[in-house]
């Protein structure tokens, strides 16, 4: 069955036959890519600086990951964890021996993976002798999934509304509030559970002093340090994951999102005195782990790492980064410019980010609107320097 409907044909079964979670989309629909293309139903070219919510880590249709992929499909897609999986056990060790981490868990999304974690600091305090210790510290303006816990763990009143009361004790502080994040823990703490760089709220970063304060809390307090590197993960802030640029180790961190360069995959990561802390059964998955979004696993991780892709992705980041800021300097409508890597958030002192986006997709340019204010470029992390010049002119026509 081939991708052939007009968007207004997809748009009119959309309208009759999805729920109606997403509103109105933005009208078009795509049929194939080609690096940061996109290419609509109705022939257009896009140049994608969104990479489908900074997951399409390689871009569209990267030779290698479809060859691969394609193999795959052709030998085996699924088994189970029942039985043992090759692909599962060596993305495991690929992402053990480059990381900070003793083991990891394979799961199929963002917030599954922090569900994962967040069962996992349950249970080393279980495991502890001490039951008690049932709540996390999250922050205000976090992002982390949309399950019964993740979306109480996420501290914007808007995700939470509908489904009071909530599951799980989260107790949310101000981002880089110290002596709020001090405060906070307690007898009743088990983890502290932050975003490095919060995306979804409109690339806000987290400072090194919150995040080291953060790490030594959790040790002091034989308590958890969970970072959620579902976005700013896997090569997104110009290191193979954001905690690298901050200096910590935590005990646990997610990602999901860029790890199968568009094929579903979560993850989560843990040093051994956490890990240990489940027992057979304490967790399982049907999907998570299987032969085909391990192996998409497998090819992102040694092209960013054995194929140049995340040095090139850092460069391509801090370009991204000076170009913003040297916008900035020239257009006195930009407000800030902040983020990491090929993570970078433009904010604007009027609320026009709707407009400005919406006049860039009338140039084929895909970029995030956040809110009133704020543009978030998350382009694939292969993007290169002449493709920031075309957005960056964009942008500036635009203004
Ligand atoms: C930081 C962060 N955590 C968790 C999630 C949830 O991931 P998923 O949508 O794959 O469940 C997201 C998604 O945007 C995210 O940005």
């Amino acid at each position: 069955m081939s991708a052939n409907l007009s968007t207004e044909q997809v748009k009119a079964l959309d309208k009759k036959y999805y729920m109606n979670t997403f509103g109105d989309r933005i009208p078009v629909s795509f049929v194939s890519g080609d690096g940061i293309n996109l290419r609509s139903a109705e022939g257009d070219v896009y140049k994608d600086f969104f990479a489908g919510i900074a997951v399409s880590a390689l871009g569209h249709n990267y030779e290698r990951l479809t060859k691969e992929l394609c193999d795959q499909i052709g030998r085996l897609i699924h088994t189970s964890s029942v039985y043992y999986v090759e692909n599962q056990a060596r993305l495991a060790q690929m992402l053990v021996e480059n990381t900070c981490a003793d083991r990891a868990f394979f799961c199929s999304t963002g917030a599954e993976a922090n569900e994962g974690a967040i069962k996992l600091a349950k249970k080393y305090q279980i495991e502890q002798g001490r039951p008690e210790r049932i709540e996390f510290i999250t922050l205000k303006s976090s992002f982390h999934g949309r399950t019964l816990a993740t979306v109480a763990a996420t501290g914007q009143p808007k995700y939470q509304a509908p489904y009071k009361p909530l599951i799980e004790k989260f107790v949310h502080i101000e981002l880089n509030d110290v002596d709020a994040l001090k405060n906070a823990v307690n007898e009743k703490t088990a983890g502290i559970m932050i975003e490095l760089i919060q995306g979804e709220s409109g690339v806000h970063p987290a400072t090194m002093e919150f995040v080291r304060e953060a790490e030594r809390l959790c040790r002091e307090n034989d308590i958890a340090f969970i970072v959620d590197e579902v976005q700013t993960g896997v090569g997104r802030c110009g290191r193979l994951f954001a905690h690298e640029l901050y200096g910590v180790k935590p005990d646990i961190f997610t990602m999901a999102k860029g790890l199968g360069g568009g094929v579903p995959i979560g993850a989560f990561c843990a040093n051994e005195k956490f890990a240990s802390a489940f027992k057979p059964g304490d967790h399982g998955t049907t999907f998570g782990g299987n032969p085909l979004s391990t192996r998409a696993g497998l090819v992102v991780l040694d092209e960013l790492l054995n194929n140049g892709v995340l040095g090139r992705a850092a460069e391509a980041g801090e370009y991204l980064g000076d170009s913003l800021n040297k916008l900035k300097d020239e257009c006195p409508e930009i407000a800030e410019v902040r983020g990491a890597g090929l993570m970078r958030g433009v904010e604007f002192k009027e609320p026009k980010a709707k407009e400005v986006g919406n006049k860039l997709f009338e140039k084929k340019i895909l970029v995030g609107v956040v809110g009133d204010r704020v543009l978030r470029i998350v382009p694939p992390l292969i993007v290169n320097k002449s493709d920031i010049d075309i957005l960056l002119n964009a942008i500036k026509e635009v203004l």
